[in-house]
């Protein structure tokens, strides 16, 4: 039988001795938000529904990660839109600290909120290296990107934030496209690897495949706007499945992360 099945059925004399409470709890359940959410946060996270990864507890993903103690700087200095939100980064210096990092890439550098906490909750002697476009950027991408695909942050805004705190000295700011790049020049192999770059189909899997060949045994790969951005999605997705590893993607977050083979 449907498992719900019996306990409604037990609950038939119940709803009937109290119809109006039973309908509006039977309606609450089918729409949990209600017709019209009243905190527009029901919308935005409502609407992460591409790909197929399971959506699972960080704890479930990362055991031993709850007692992972994290520092977070500027932690209202973000971007909703273009970085991470507030759950997002706490997953992401969990992750960072629970892992010790210590060689650490960034695709897509932004104002830089991100390569700060990220490098900052890694090993004391952790450096990331952060990529985003050319400091004379002409307008031109490596791989051809529909208009509504390219998200670029102003040249004089990029690594703003870390460039301001304590860690400048840990990270290293490469310029270029992210598909165009020789990774053999950059500090690798690395621990544990950030893919926000261009979210392009095209761009995400040739980021993936260009960190993923630089990483240790055992790395740590995320990549944000998964679920919300479908060509995010569908990349992460495939890549899992042509490479057999696993992919969860951190429940309540638009992070999917894997663990690569040791
Ligand atoms: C979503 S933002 C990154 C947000 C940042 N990781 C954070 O968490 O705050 C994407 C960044 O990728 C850069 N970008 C876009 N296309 C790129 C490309 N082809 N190569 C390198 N960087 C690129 C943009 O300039 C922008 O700064």
């Amino acid at each position: 039988m449907y498992p719900n099945a019996q306990k409604i059925l037990k609950n038939i004399p119940r709803a009937m001795a109290d119809p109006g409470r039973a309908a509006s709890l039977a309606w609450r359940r089918m729409f949990p938000f209600g017709i019209k959410p009243k905190d527009p946060e029901a919308y935005r996270i409502g609407a992460w529904s591409f790909g197929d990864a399971p959506r699972v507890d960080l704890r479930d993903i990362m055991p031993g990660i709850e007692s992972a103690d994290i520092k977070v700087f500027r932690s209202y200095d973000r971007k909703r839109d273009l970085s991470l939100d507030a759950q997002e980064v706490l997953a992401i210096c969990a992750i960072a600290s629970h892992v010790n990092a210590k060689a650490l890439i960034e695709v897509g550098t932004s104002d830089g909120n991100t390569t700060l906490n990220l490098v900052a909750n890694g090993d004391d002697a952790a450096r990331i290296t952060t990529l985003d476009l050319p400091e004379d950027w002409d307008g031109s991408f490596e791989i051809q990107v529909p208009e509504m695909m390219k998200n670029v942050t102003e040249r004089d805004k990029v690594g703003a934030q870390y460039r301001q705190s304590d860690y400048a000295d840990q990270v290293v700011q490469v310029f270029g496209d992210s598909a165009k790049l020789d990774y053999d020049l950059l500090e690798g192999p690395f621990d544990l690897a950030f893919i926000d770059g261009c979210h392009f189909y095209d761009y995400v899997k040739a980021d993936t495949e260009n960190c993923v060949s630089h990483m240790v045994p055992g790395g740590v790969v995320i990549w944000h706007d998964y679920g919300m951005i479908e060509d995010v999605s569908r990349a992460v997705d495939e890549w899992a499945d042509k490479t057999g590893t696993p992919v969860s993607i951190v429940a309540g977050t638009r992070l999917a992360i894997a663990r690569l083979p040791d």
